[in-house]
Order: C-alpha cells, then sequence, then structure tokens
C-alpha cells in the first residue's frame, strides 16, 4: 500500500503510513500554472497498487487538490484508491436550512468518492452524512485519542457547548467514568452564540475542573461563551477538546484567555494538536485492504 499526503495532511499522512508498518510514502508535486490553475503530479509506482491519499478539504483549494489527486491516481494505474479526509469542509452544511441553500456535504460526498474505492473520514459533524456516500465510506473517532489525553489530567466533569455534541459528550464520559451534560445554545450568527445551563444538572459546576468537548472550534466563539458561562457558575478549572481546530483568525488567543488547556486531534495542523488519530485511521485502512 502506498501513502500520499496531499499538502492539506502531510504530517498526519506520513503518521499513517508509519502505522501501516512503513508503507511506502510520497508527497504528490503541486504548482500553480500563470493563471493561478493548480497542477499535480504524483509520483513513485503505483501501478497495481493500493494507494491512500490523504487530504483534509479546510479550503476550497485543499478539495480540489484531492480530486484531482484522485484522478493522478487513477491515471497512474492504481489497483484501488481510498481516500482519507480527516477533515472534512462543507459537513457542518448537512442540511436545507434555508430555502435555496444547497445540502453542501452531499454534494462534496458526491465529488469526494467519484474516484475512491471508499472514503475514511474522522469525526464528521453528524455521522448521518456517511449515507451520503454511495461507496464504502467510513468514520473514524478522535474521541478514544483525546480520551487517553484527558485521563492524564485532574477533571470532575464533561461538558458540551451544545445538544448536538451529546453523543460525542457521553461516549466520552464513559471512557473517562465522568459525569457530564450539555449546555443550551442559539446561535446568532456565524461568530456569535448565546448560551446558558440546562433546567436540570447532574451535577453542580461549582468547585469543579470542566473539559469543555466539541467537534471543531472554528472561531472560537461557542468555546469562549461555554467558558465564561461556566466560570460564572463557580468552575475552578476549564479546559477545551475537540477533533477538528480549525481557529480562525484569532481564536486561539481569544479561547487561552478564557481556558486553560486546549486540547485537538491532528486532523488540522494547529497550535493545540495534541493526540493523533493516525492509529484510528490505520485500523480501518487495515481492514479494508485485507477485504
Ligand atoms: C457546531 O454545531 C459545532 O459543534 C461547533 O460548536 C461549532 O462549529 C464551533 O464553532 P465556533 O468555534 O465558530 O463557535
Amino acid at each position: 500500500m502506498h501513502v500520499i499526503g496531499g499538502t492539506a495532511s502531510t504530517a498526519l499522512a506520513e503518521r499513517i503510513s508509519r502505522e501501516l508498518g512503513g508503507a511506502p510514502f510520497g508527497i504528490p508535486f503541486t504548482k500553480r500554472f500563470p493563471d493561478d490553475e493548480m497542477y499535480v503530479r504524483v509520483g513513485g509506482r503505483l501501478e497495481g497498487e493500493d494507494v491512500v491519499i490523504v487530504q483534509s478539504t479546510r479550503t476550497d483549494n485543499d478539495f480540489l487538490e484531492l480530486i484531482l489527486l484522485e484522478d493522478a491516481v487513477r491515471e497512474a494505474g492504481a489497483r484501488r484508491t481510498f481516500v482519507v479526509v480527516p477533515y472534512f469542509g462543507y459537513a457542518r452544511q448537512d442540511r436545507r436550512f434555508f430555502p435555496g441553500e444547497p445540502v453542501s456535504a452531499r454534494t462534496l460526498c458526491h465529488h469526494v468518492e467519484l474516484d475512491a474505492d471508499a472514503v475514511v473520514t474522522v469525526d464528521l459533524h453528524s455521522s448521518q452524512t456517511l449515507t451520503q456516500f454511495t461507496k464504502p465510506a467510513y468514520e473514524a473517532s478522535g474521541i478514544p485519542a483525546i480520551a487517553r489525553l484527558l485521563a492524564e489530567r485532574s477533571l470532575d466533569l464533561l461538558v458540551s457547548p451544545d445538544k448536538g455534541g451529546v453523543d460525542r459528550v457521553r461516549r466520552m464520559a464513559q471512557l473517562l467514568d465522568k459525569p457530564w451534560f450539555a449546555l443550551e445554545k442559539r446561535r446568532i450568527d456565524s461568530e456569535h452564540v448565546e448560551l446558558s445551563l440546562p433546567s436540570t444538572l447532574p451535577v453542580t459546576v461549582e468547585g469543579k475542573n470542566v473539559a469543555l468537548i466539541d467537534d471543531v472550534i472554528s472561531t472560537g466563539g461557542t468555546i469562549v461563551e461555554a467558558a465564561k458561562l461556566l466560570r460564572k457558575k463557580g468552575a475552578l478549572g476549564i479546559s477545551a477538546a475537540c477533533t477538528h481546530g480549525l481557529f480562525l483568525k484569532d481564536a486561539f488567543e481569544r479561547i487561552k484567555a478564557v481556558v486553560g488547556d486546549v486540547y485537538s486531534t491532528d486532523t488540522l495542523g494547529n497550535p493545540a494538536e495534541k493526540a493523533s488519530v493516525a492509529p484510528d485511521i490505520a485500523q480501518i485502512l487495515q481492514r479494508l485492504v485485507a477485504g
């Protein structure tokens, strides 16, 4: 099996190749034409091989690079192509919220799978999105990797900043054997949210060391507001953990001003990247190759 690391996921792709017992690893050549069109070229002897392409699609350019790489790998005569999208961009637009909108997640699934034999991603915003693929699609989880990190910390309570994260925080709480609850969240706009405590709490917040658990930290608005609310309710220490750390603009600094430790996995390069999803992704790939 060969592993190709797209420009958005080079480090993680290399970690995955190591987890696969030192599978040959390559970085494609990329450049821009004078008119700004993208050019990619894959190297190595890929004919008749199983090839894994690893590329998060945080930006539209990342997405374009991924579909060009898939075509290049097919042209190179690969036997099967397994596409790993650690951070699947557009996953949050998984339904039509207002008339006239696209279901962006669905259309991205269809394009990503076009030249793939199977797709592997990590902690989709909603696992329902997996059903949009028509080819075999698998979701690895960043939760075990984050749980291993949090297990070394002194924590009393886990909190999801919204109801959408209930399954995630419940799973983490089971692994760590801690109580949990979810805040009520109302999104005002893409950078501002309003948060409140649920009407019944399993434990008090006062004097507790709390970890906020989210799938994505983007502008940081959610984590900052959640931390302020928990602090107001008497939390002693607050940390924050996510699978996908986008940390747009000054999000990391704003979060660090109100939160102690910040943890994320390596689906995206960022200053909080402290746990790797490479072993979890490699496990799925090994099953795919064997099957
Ligand atoms: C939303 O439902 C997600 O789970 C995250 O809470 C959200 O994407 C975080 O965004 P931000 O950091 O911009 O508040």
